[in-house]
């Protein structure tokens, strides 16, 4: 299996220290220096705007320079063939080297941008690929419950298709999520379409929450807003 490193860990090069960590040797200065609030204000605000804290446009480099553009973009892959999980558990899978390999056995086998890959297949290591997207461990998730019901990867993950590296683009906070669950007609399509990325782009908004209302009444979908639901 392929392995994930886990947002926060050494690895990632990537804590969630409350403050920047030189915002530790700037305190003792401070305390004397009677500057604490105005020092505690700008620090909040430097780095509360940060990519950091929203995780919006969080884009870590891979070890293998795997392009979404190509793969899923300009040869057509869907996503399925590699998260192939996506339909029937919480997560999705990331896909193990075979995957890979089931093509760069042949295609550009020499090439310097393979050889991790290369190297990982003839050893039986996984590759540590970096993880994007990490909600905190309190907040229940699933895939399947979405997909199934007719909720794109477009709408949580962008155009994942024409990214050559993947960046994260919502913010996937609790009001996020909520947004959705008070209001999910015009995120709603055939379920058939959902690895379909571009697929609506030149319908209006009526056109779209009409046909939204459509799967969510033949469907019977009622996104949920109890704590539960989310926090188990
Ligand atoms: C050829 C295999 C392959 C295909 C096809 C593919 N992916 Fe991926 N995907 C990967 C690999 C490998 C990673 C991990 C490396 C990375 O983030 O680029 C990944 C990462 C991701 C991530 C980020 C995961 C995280 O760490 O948060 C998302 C989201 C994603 N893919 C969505 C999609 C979507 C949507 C499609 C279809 C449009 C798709 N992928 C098609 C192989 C694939
Ligand atoms: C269905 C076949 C197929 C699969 C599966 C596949 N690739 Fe590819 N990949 C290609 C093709 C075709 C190209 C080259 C396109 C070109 O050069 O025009 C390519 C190019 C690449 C390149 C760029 C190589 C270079 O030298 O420019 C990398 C890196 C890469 N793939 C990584 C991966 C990884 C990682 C996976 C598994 C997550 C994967 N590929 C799965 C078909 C595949
Ligand atoms: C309703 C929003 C939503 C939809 C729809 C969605 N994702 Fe995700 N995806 C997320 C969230 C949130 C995470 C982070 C999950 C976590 O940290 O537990 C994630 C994580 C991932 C990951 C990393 C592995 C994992 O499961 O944590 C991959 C790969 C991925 N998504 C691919 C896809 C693909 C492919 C599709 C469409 C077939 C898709 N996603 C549809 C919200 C979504
Ligand atoms: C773009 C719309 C959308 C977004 C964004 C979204 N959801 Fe949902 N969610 C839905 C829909 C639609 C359903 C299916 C409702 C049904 O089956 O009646 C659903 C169902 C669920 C379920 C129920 C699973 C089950 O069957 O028990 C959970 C849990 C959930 N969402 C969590 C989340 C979380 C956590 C987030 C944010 C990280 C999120 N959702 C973001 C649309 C969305
Ligand atoms: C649709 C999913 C969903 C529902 C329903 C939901 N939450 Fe959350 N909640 C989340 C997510 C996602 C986060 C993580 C936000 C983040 O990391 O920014 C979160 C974070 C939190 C936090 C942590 C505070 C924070 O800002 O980090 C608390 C407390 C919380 N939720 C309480 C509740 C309560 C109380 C309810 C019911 C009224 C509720 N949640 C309903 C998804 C949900």
């Amino acid at each position: 299996m392929a392995e994930i490193v886990k947002k926060g860990t050494k690895s990632m090069g990537r804590y969630h220290y409350v403050f920047p960590k030189w915002s530790n040797m700037l305190l003792p200065a401070a305390l004397a220096g009677g500057a604490i609030v105005p020092l505690y204000v700008v620090l909040v605000v430097a780095y509360g705007f940060s990519p950091e804290t929203t995780d919006v446009g969080y884009q870590p480099h891979q070890p293998v320079p795997f392009s979404h553009k190509l793969h899923a973009g300009e040869l057509g892959m869907d996503c399925r063939y590699c998260h192939n999980t996506v339909e029937r558990a919480n997560h999705a899978a990331i896909p193990p080297t075979q995957t890979c390999m089931n093509c760069h056995t042949q295609i550009h086998k020499d090439s310097i941008k393979i050889r991790p890959l290369l190297e990982s297949y003839l050893e039986g290591t996984p590759v540590t690929w970096r993880r994007v997207h990490d909600l905190p461990d309190f907040v229940y998730f699933s895939h399947r419950a979405h997909v199934i019901r007719g909720v794109s990867c477009v709408e949580c993950h962008g155009r994942i298709d024409r990214m050559e590296i993947v960046t994260q683009v919502k913010r996937l906070s609790m009001g996020w999520c909520l947004e959705c669950h008070r209001a999910p007609d015009i995120h709603l399509r055939d379920p058939r379409l959902v690895t379909k990325l571009g697929w609506g782009n030149d319908m209006s908004d009526e056109d779209k929450l009409a046909q939204g209302t459509i799967w969510r009444e033949t469907n019977d979908l009622n996104p949920s807003q109890d704590c539960s639901t989310c926090h188990r």
